[in-house]
């Protein structure tokens, strides 16, 4: 049977996700380039591998054999990449790393600092939201992944390295900007422009006013901050921001931060692994370097060691 990597990559992405089109997304495929490649390993095999129930597909019996073996060449070949990783050493490794949307304000000044210490290393960075990062881990897609607490049922190891204090922002205009010591349930009666469900942000926001009995207004969505300080700036509500999102906005007088009776909600970012992986030695010299420096030191503009 002559097949080729590139075929088993779209094969398995097609089975993990059961879905044409997510696995064109993922790989940045048109849907017709997946369901050719596809198309091609089925004649190959001789036998379908998937097959249409009502909207959704399954994989047959080939299908999922096809798929057992796909994970196995797809963990051969990432044991082959890390082996040759270590070969390289830290100098000339190249480092896999993925980050929750919100590091995305500090991650490329940590790696410029680490990258000065070791010049030669390279980097890939993925900027992702929260379960994205998770199935990466999964399937180790990526070495280390910077994002807020991990949940405590996966198999992950998570070491605090700096604080993430998140904050309430809002217009200068705004009432409550000049106000001290705002109580938590005036809250109550402004609207709120958050991070999507799945958002870390989101997730410690809403348990923190569920633990005081305080129900807020949202008023929108979106997935990113950047956005949500447009619209606070544009007067659409209030907007709880981790601290390392506001860069210039506050110097510029463009958005100010309400001072709200228990915030700021104190929260940390985690180097997560998974349980029991050997990291190749350029990402055990990142974790090492940013244990041992003060990330927050380190990520202040013009500080890079
Ligand atoms: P996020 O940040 O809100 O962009 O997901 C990660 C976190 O704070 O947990």
């Amino acid at each position: 049977m002559h097949l080729t990597l590139r075929q088993l990559e779209v094969f398995a992405a097609v089975a993990r996700h059961l879905s044409y089109t997510r696995a064109a997304e993922e790989l940045h495929l048109s849907q017709p380039a997946v369901s050719m490649q596809i198309r091609q390993l089925e004649e190959a095999a001789g036998l379908p591998l998937f097959e249409k129930l009502g909207k959704q597909i399954h994989l047959t019996q080939a299908g999922s054999e096809f798929f057992h073996y796909s994970q196995t060449v797809g963990r051969q070949l990432q044991e082959l990449d890390e082996v040759i990783e270590a070969l390289k050493g830290v100098h000339s490794g190249h480092l896999r790393i993925s980050v929750a949307t919100t590091a995305n304000y500090f991650a490329t000044r940590l790696l410029a600092a680490f990258s000065r210490r070791y010049p030669g290393t390279t980097f890939s960075l993925d900027v992702t939201n929260r379960k994205t990062l998770l199935d990466q881990l999964a399937s180790n897609e990526t070495d280390l992944v910077i994002m807020g607490k991990p949940p405590e049922e996966l198999d992950l190891d998570a070491t605090p390295f700096m604080e993430n204090p998140l904050v309430i922002i809002a217009p200068p205009s705004h009432p409550l900007a000049a106000q001290k010591n705002i109580p938590l349930i005036s809250l109550q009666d402004e609207v709120f422009v958050a991070r999507e469900q799945q958002s870390g942000t989101r997730i410690a926001m809403e348990r923190f006013f569920q633990e005081r009995g305080v129900t807020l207004k949202t008023r929108m969505e979106m997935t990113s901050n950047s956005a949500i300080k447009h619209a606070v700036e544009a007067g659409l509500g209030l907007g709880i921001v981790s601290i390392h999102t506001l860069e210039l906005e506050l110097e510029a007088g463009r958005l100010v931060i309400l001072d709200v009776e228990g915030f700021p909600i104190q929260r940390y970012w985690y180097l997560v692994t998974c349980t029991g992986k050997r990291l190749p030695p350029v990402a055990q010299a990142f974790f090492d370097f940013l244990m041992g420096e003060d990330a927050a030191t380190l990520m202040q503009p013009g500080n890079l060691l």
